[in-house]
């Protein structure tokens, strides 16, 4: 079999960052060159602050970076050595065009496919790691048929990553499975092996799944539209908990002990968040919508209407809860990252939770272990979060240092990340600094273990899919789909 002595990855990204450096530390015989236009972002790779946060990341990276891992902006040198190429680089929503907010962008993989049809040379085995819309291979494919060097042959496969943030050293190194789709022919079967025996340094055999590559594209958005439903799915249980006096952990520890139903991925929630679960559905909307599948394009939007809700439902709550009005008044926001373990904010509900605690008028002292004041800003700050009044973000918006800090002088807590340290916290002295009635909103069911303590301080919690009782002096009986603010468009344009 063809020996992998090069391996180049194009996007040093949340993908191809992580994912390289578990295939250097796994293959210490192949040297791997993560490349990428941003140089700001290559430098990071190259110092000791990285440019993203992930547990382990630093650990791994450090053990292999200038043995048999490199971060470089010298892109056409890694392409022309590399025997495997991934390509993973970013495929937004489309913010203008055709297919607006809505269809995968695919003009970064394109730019990077002509590139390598420029550049390369001999026998390269093309990667789509990125998240690609079904049939993405083929315009690769077509881009490098133009070429007119003799020389050049490629085999396009699609092996996409299920790695989620957060947790992407441990998916990296002890993954579910890999999946590698390619063409139903010898040279296509010789490409699969090629790149199975990069993974089988350190996976199983049996967890490598190898498909046509029409299948292994439209699995990464299924896989994605499927773990998406479950938490819209469990969200829609907790409206009706909060009402009924049911409480949604419990009845997702009932359901999830069904083997056929399963456990993971039943945690209620202010809604998902990151960069992958709204782009993937509404990408896998667009396609089935220009193949007249309007049924099932429905069917998934559906997905993303429940989330949507469950943002605005939460906000609604506060509102209803400290007595119909948060004009002015200064609520303390806990985390602001799409999830714990991770400073990445893309599509983050802790944003659009701001946004419509803004529109009322509130005042937001903002708090995360792991997100800038200017990243924090500069969400806030996006024309489909505060319209054409940028202004107001500074007016409202402030942000703590510590924990203790942003809790001071408010009427409200609202935890929307659930970072461990949030259950860590001294609530009584917290409790002292707040203003009275002191709401504490869990938009994450962090504190389900000290509801009774923290109604003991003489907070008034109220938490996603649970009545939490008996302190509670305003009744949670709402009409929520009266008090919601109006959506905020799908794609932050
Ligand atoms: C996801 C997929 O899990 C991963 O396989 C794919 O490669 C990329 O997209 P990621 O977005 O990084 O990964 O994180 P994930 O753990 O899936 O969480 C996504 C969002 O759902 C977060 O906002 C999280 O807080 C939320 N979530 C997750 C819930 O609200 N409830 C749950 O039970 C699980
Ligand atoms: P993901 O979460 O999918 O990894 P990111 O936005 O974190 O997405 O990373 C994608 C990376 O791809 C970015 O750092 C971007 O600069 C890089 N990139 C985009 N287009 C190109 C290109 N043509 N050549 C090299 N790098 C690119």
């Amino acid at each position: 079999m063809f020996q992998v002595k090069n391996i180049c990855c194009i996007g040093a990204g949340y993908v191809g960052g992580p994912t390289c450096t578990v295939i250097a530390q796994m293959c210490p015989d192949v040297t791997v060159t993560v490349v990428d236009i941003n140089e700001a972002r290559i430098q990071a790779w190259n110092s000791d602050k990285l440019p993203i946060y992930e547990p382990g990341l630093q650990e791994v990276v450090e053990s292999c970076r200038g043995k048999n891992l490199f971060f470089s902006t010298n892109i056409p040198e890694a392409i022309r050595k590399a025997d495997i190429i991934f390509i993973s680089v970013n495929t937004p929503t489309k913010t203008f065009g055709m297919g607006k907010g809505r269809a995968a962008d695919l003009k970064y993989v394109e730019a990077c496919a002509r590139q390598i049809a420029e550049i390369a040379d001999g026998y390269k085995i093309v990667v789509e790691k990125s998240t690609v819309p079904v049939r993405a291979a083929e315009i690769i494919r077509r881009i490098f048929k133009t070429s007119t060097k003799p020389s050049l042959s490629f085999q396009v496969l699609s092996n996409p990553e299920f790695l989620a943030e957060g947790t992407a050293i441990e998916n990296l190194k002890n993954p579910d499975r890999i999946l590698i789709g390619g063409d139903d022919n010898p040279g296509g079967q010789e490409a699969i092996a090629t790149l199975s025996a990069i993974y089988e340094h350190w996976v199983p055999k049996s967890k490598i799944i190898t498909t046509n590559t029409w299948s292994s594209e439209l699995s990464k958005l299924a896989a994605n539209a499927f773990l998406a439903q479950r938490i819209s799915s469990i969200n829609s249980i907790s409206a009706l908990c909060e009402i009924t006096g049911a409480d949604v952990g419990e009845v997702a520890h009932a359901i999830g002990t069904d083997q056929r139903i399963g456990r993971p991925f039943l945690q209620a929630s202010i809604g998902f968040g990151g960069s992958c679960f709204q782009k993937d559905i509404l990408n896998l909307i667009y396609i089935c919508e220009t193949l007249s599948l309007h049924e099932v394009a429905m069917y998934w939007q559906q997905v993303l209407e429940i989330n949507d809700y469950q943002r605005r439902r939460f906000a609604s709550r506060i509102v209803s809860c400290l007595f119909n009005t948060v004009a002015d008044k200064k609520l303390a926001v806990l985390g602001f990252s799409f999830k714990k373990d991770t400073g990445d904010t893309r599509e983050s509900s802790s944003i659009y939770v701001c946004k419509y605690l803004m529109d009322e008028g509130a005042h937001l002292a903002i708090y995360d272990p792991k997100v800038s004041r200017e990243q924090i800003i500069r969400d806030l700050s996006h024309p489909t979060i505060s319209g054409d009044n940028p202004e107001r973000v500074s007016e409202l918006v402030s942000i703590a240092s510590e924990p203790y800090e942003a809790c001071e002088n408010t009427h409200a807590l609202l935890i929307c990340t659930e970072w461990d340290l949030f259950k860590d916290l001294d609530y009584e002295r917290i409790y002292q600094k707040m203003l009275k009635p002191a709401f504490i909103f869990d938009g994450r069911r962090v504190l389900d273990g000290l509801h009774k303590k923290l109604l003991q301080i003489g907070f008034q919690v109220e938490t996603i899919g649970k009545k939490v009782y008996p302190n509670t002096t305003v009744a949670p009986v709402y009409n929520p789909r009266q008090q919601d603010p109006t959506p905020v468009k799908k794609v932050r344009i």
